[in-house]
């Protein structure tokens, strides 16, 4: 299921030119640093979410980061599921499983810097803008929900 959906083109959109992963290695991978989500509604699987631990996660593919963070990704599989706000109640639930962790300070991200639309739902949800960064030859906009602004903004 998910080999399709990642390769799907609205989703591949959101990725640039980052490969999909052997999702067989990436679900078998036992490590407290990776946490992969399927969400569901009634039962049907709507949208995936992966957390990590970019400090500690092996490719170390946020390069020299600090410790205590956690990073996503997200997408949502069927295109006609897009705007419905499925990917936000994903999130909200996302970032309320990355904070439950006492030591997590903030939860960042990388949407490509051409991905305006997932930029503004970000910006929606509270992340700053932290800079321009180049990740897999892809130019991304690095973003970051700090613990505090998600408490004030989810009390
Ligand atoms: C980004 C994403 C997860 C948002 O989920 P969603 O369920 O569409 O979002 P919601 O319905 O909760 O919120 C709608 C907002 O999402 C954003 N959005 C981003 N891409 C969108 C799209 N293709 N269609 C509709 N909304 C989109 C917009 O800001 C929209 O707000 P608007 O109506 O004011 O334009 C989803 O669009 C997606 O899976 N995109 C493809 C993969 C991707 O780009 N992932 C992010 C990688 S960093």
């Amino acid at each position: 299921m998910l080999e399709d959906w990642r390769r799907r083109p609205h989703v591949q959109a959101g990725f640039g030119s980052e490969e999909p992963p052997d999702w067989r290695e990436e679900l078998t991978i036992n490590e407290d640093w990776h946490d992969p989500v399927v969400a569901e509604i009634d039962g049907r699987p709507v949208g995936y979410i992966e957390i990590i631990d970019p400090a500690r996660e092996e490719t170390h593919y946020w390069g020299d980061v600090e410790d205590n963070l956690r990073a996503l990704d997200i997408f949502v599989a069927d295109e006609a599921d897009l705007g419905k706000g499925y990917g936000g109640e994903m999130m909200r639930l996302a970032l309320a499983r990355c904070f439950a962790s006492p030591n997590v300070k903030a939860v960042i991200l990388d949407p490509l810097t051409d991905n305006k639309g997932a930029i503004r739902f970000y910006e929606r949800l509270g992340f700053a803008h932290e800079g321009v960064q180049v990740f897999e030859g892809n130019e991304c906009a690095v973003m970051r929900l700090t613990r505090e602004t998600w408490a004030e903004r989810s009390a």
